[in-house]
């Protein structure tokens, strides 16, 4: 190719992954393969290492891009990125209501009622069409700029879809993690060693504080916007008007919205809303509702928090009552001993509860949580749901307290307590749970990524197969795993075949695999660059280390 082919060839990739970009991560609806978008892609990034000079800041080869930061700087945002006032009552958005007209004379106008997404909030700047500043909040005159970071979200568009952009347009809305990603990312780091998130929410914030964008590249964030900063031009009288506009021009808006004549009828449209938040695919804690007309802003006007046009309505964390009927005690893969409430099971917050955490027998001890109590358990956003506290009232006096047992349950090894933890350890390396747990890390999608090794094959191979550590794996006969329960001659194939694929990943990957304790993927990648082979890491002495 020529320098005027190449010249001509790079924008026309630009927009034609740009387009399949909108597709699949906006419109939910891919019109060509990922193998094919990936061709696509690596023809630009060839082009561009060819003629670097043709590199521009919105090509979609520049989302992840650049060295670790040192720290934000600090973006004054030109509008306040202001807060919402909010009630959990009915009874004050009546009183909103009243506030509103009486300030509005009479006005004729309307509401809109759109989901109130529980993420992270941020504004966008874009000049011209192209993006040009990410930034949080902050404390709503100053926030951080996270530039670097916002761009790595796909559904970000680092150029706006129209041929007549305007030349200023700040969107604000929020970024958040889906809860399916949230559940794979806390199972993968739990399988890391790594602390679990509490919620979507803190997984998203922590995850725009990093100061390396490849790190939050991998990252499931994704983000809506429902508001505007400084615009140059206004194309639009309603808040409906400016949703349209914002997703006309490829920004991901709320999945949902409602224009009500009356408060009457966004009580019921919120009544709605609740009934269907659990099928949005990430969390929402509540509803928002806006003056439809924004010409009716100025006169409405705003506190140094809130503008008075809008008001959120949250929703109470959802909470119901059930009977503990046993407390069992799970062994992790480091063997620490976590009680778990065995539930009578309840439906809450969408699914069918039947279990919740109780992190540690002092937890369990402070609210004197006993077997056979009637308890309130809370899904507040977390995935494992709480126990909250214990319906004293309710006691029979046949209520067992629970001790936290001395021994693992697993392997009947002595339970220990180190000076400092709470939580109690079992130390033996042998017990059949932390060696499940271990041939789960091992098989998992970041370590060697055995295909065909579920859970339910893992229970079978250690507990009558003699798998003792994930070396045995490679010894097994497809004749053999075809004969256990649930198997097949086809399902067993496909797992020695995963095994056999799996022996061509990267070194670092199995040293990752072997989870040794501190040695995350980062030190793995690290090993695998100073030593090269496994003999020589093996054979290596502490000082080489
Ligand atoms: S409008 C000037 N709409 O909730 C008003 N905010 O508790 C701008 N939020 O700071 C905000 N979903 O971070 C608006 N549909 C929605 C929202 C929303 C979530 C967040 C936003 C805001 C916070 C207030």
């Amino acid at each position: 190719m020529n320098c005027h082919e190449t010249a001509k060839r790079i924008p026309e990739l630009r927009s034609l992954l740009e387009r399949h970009n909108h597709l699949y991560y906006i419109k939910a609806a891919p019109e060509i393969t990922d193998r094919d978008y990936d061709a696509l892609y690596a023809e630009l990034e060839a082009l561009e290492a060819e003629s670097p000079d043709l590199v521009t800041a919105d090509s979609p080869t520049q989302r992840v891009g650049g060295a670790p930061l040192d720290g934000f700087t600090q973006v004054k945002h030109s509008v306040p990125m202001l807060s919402l006032s909010n009630t959990y009552s009915p009874d004050e958005l009546l009183e909103f209501d009243a506030r509103t007209r009486k300030l509005l004379e009479d006005r004729t106008f309307t509401y809109a009622l759109e989901p109130k997404i529980d993420g992270v909030a941020v504004s966008l700047r874009y000049e011209a069409g192209r993006l040009i500043t990410g930034s949080t909040r902050g404390d709503g005159r100053t926030g951080d700029d996270v530039t670097a970071n916002l761009k790595t979200i796909k559904s970000i568009p680092l150029k706006l879809a129209t041929s007549q952009p305007p030349d200023v347009l700040e969107v604000r809305g929020e970024v958040y993690i889906p809860e399916k990603a949230f559940a794979e990312m806390n199972e993968q780091r739990e399988l890391n060693g790594e602390d679990p998130f509490a919620n979507p929410r803190n997984a998203a914030a922590g995850s725009l504080k990093l100061l390396d964008p490849r790190m939050v590249a991998k990252r499931p964030l994704d983000a809506v916007f429902y508001a505007i900063g400084k615009v140059s031009e206004e194309p639009f009288q309603t808040h409906e008007e400016l949703i349209h506009c914002l997703s006309g021009l490829g920004l991901k808006t709320v999945p949902k919205f409602w224009v009500c004549e009356c408060i009457g009828e966004t009580l019921e449209a919120l009544n709605e809303l609740k009934n269907s938040r659990h099928t949005f695919g990430f969390e929402i804690d509540g509803g928002v509702i806006k003056v439809n007309e924004r010409h009716l802003y100025d006169a409405l006007g705003s506190t140094a928090k809130s503008p008075r046009w809008a008001i959120a309505y949250k929703y109470e964390p959802e909470r119901t009552e059930t009977v503990i009927t046993a407390i069992t005690v799970q062994v992790g893969r480091t063997g620490a001993l976590t009680p778990v409430a065995e539930l009578e099971p309840v439906p809450l917050a969408g699914s069918t509860i039947s279990r919740a955490t109780l992190h540690n027998a002092e937890e369990i001890k402070r609210k004197d949580i006993r077997v056979g109590d009637r308890v309130l358990i809370e899904k507040a956003g977390e995935v494992i749901p709480a126990v909250v506290s214990v319906n004293v009232s309710a006691r029979s006096g046949e209520e067992e307290p629970f001790v936290m047992p001395d021994t693992c349950p697993i392997c009947g090894e002595q339970a220990v307590q180190k000076e400092g933890e709470v939580a109690y350890r079992c130390e033996n390396l042998q017990c059949p749970a932390q060696i499940k747990r271990w041939i789960r890390h091992f098989a998992s999608r970041g370590a060697m990524d055995v295909d065909g090794l579920g859970n339910v094959l893992i229970e079978q191979l250690v507990d009558s197969c003699g798998v003792n550590q994930p070396g045995d794996l490679y010894a097994l006969k497809a004749d053999a795993v075809a004969e256990l329960d649930r198997m097949a001659d086809k399902s067993a194939a496909n797992f020695i075949d995963g095994l056999a694929a799996s022996k061509t990943r990267d070194l670092w990957k199995l040293i990752f695999g072997l989870g040794i304790r501190h040695v995350g993927a980062k030190s793995a990648q690290t090993l695998e660059e100073h030593f090269a082979a496994i003999d020589a890491l093996a054979s290596a002495d502490i000082e080489t280390l």
